[in-house]
């Protein structure tokens, strides 16, 4: 049985679109829990296209599951996470012409830098999952900068078009699983996973939590974001 945290990152966006108060993300994460989610998960991005630094505050203090605080690797950003006090911070790699997060975050290239980041939310008491793609060289090294969890990129299996690199793709993600759990890392999944691709995933023991946002909130616009949710949950046990 593995938990769900919703991504509401998109409730946002639409707020923003008018620049107005509505659809508010609070009042969605609020539901998203009331639906069964185990987690609320935002990505704080340094332009602020999103969620907003009132969002992540209102949030800490209004949810009752977990709060992932999804943000660069960088000190301004370490300085609102010791603030807000997340239940745990993942690290994203980010680039500002970027749609949404595309690629992991390149551990194995430089170490020290994101050890020193990993140093400092540590001291302040929050735990930190690494976004990585699914490669050994990875794992090891976020494993021997500390990292308490592991979040695996599954972009690549979820864009793949043919069976076989589709298979490909699942056998890195569960040999991915598998190193870092043995390295005594928790394991998080996500990316991309929609309602039919999460199925496969979910035969991966390793995996406890999968984190998915996009496929979430466009059923929520034709169901409703409650049945969304739940059909969701429901798949991932
Ligand atoms: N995990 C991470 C680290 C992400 O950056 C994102 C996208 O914001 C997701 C999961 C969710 O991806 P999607 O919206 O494609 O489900």
């Amino acid at each position: 049985m593995a938990r769900l945290g919703v991504n509401i990152d998109h409730v946002a966006t639409l707020r923003q679109a008018r620049g107005g108060s509505e659809p508010d993300p609070v009042a969605a994460a609020l539901l998203v829990e009331l639906a069964g989610a185990d987690g609320i998960v935002v990505h704080l991005r340094e332009d602020r296209r999103h969620i907003q630094d009132r969002d992540l505050n209102l949030l800490k203090d209004v949810i009752q599951t977990k709060l992932d605080l999804e943000m660069g690797a960088d000190e301004a950003m370490v300085k609102v996470a010791l603030g807000v006090k997340p239940h745990l911070v993942t690290l994203v790699p980010e680039r500002r012409q970027e749609l949404t997060t595309e690629g992991g975050l390149e551990v194995a290239g430089q170490r020290d830098r994101i050890k020193s980041i990993v140093e400092m939310l540590h001291d302040g008491g929050i735990p930190v999952s690494l976004f990585i793609e699914p490669d050994p060289a990875q794992i090891k090294a976020a494993h021997k900068i500390a990292a308490d969890y592991v979040e695996l990129h599954t972009g690549r299996y979820a864009n793949a078009r043919r069976l076989k690199e589709e298979q490909a793709e699942f056998e890195a993600i569960t040999h991915a699983a598998k190193l870092a759990y043995k390295l005594g890392m928790g394991v998080n999944a996500g990316h991309g996973l929609t309602y039919r691709n999460v199925k496969r995933l979910i035969q991966i023991p390793e995996i406890v939590e999968y984190n998915i946002g996009h496929s979430i909130m466009a059923r929520a616009i034709l169901v409703g974001l409650d049945r969304a949710v739940r059909e969701m949950k429901q798949l991932v046990g």
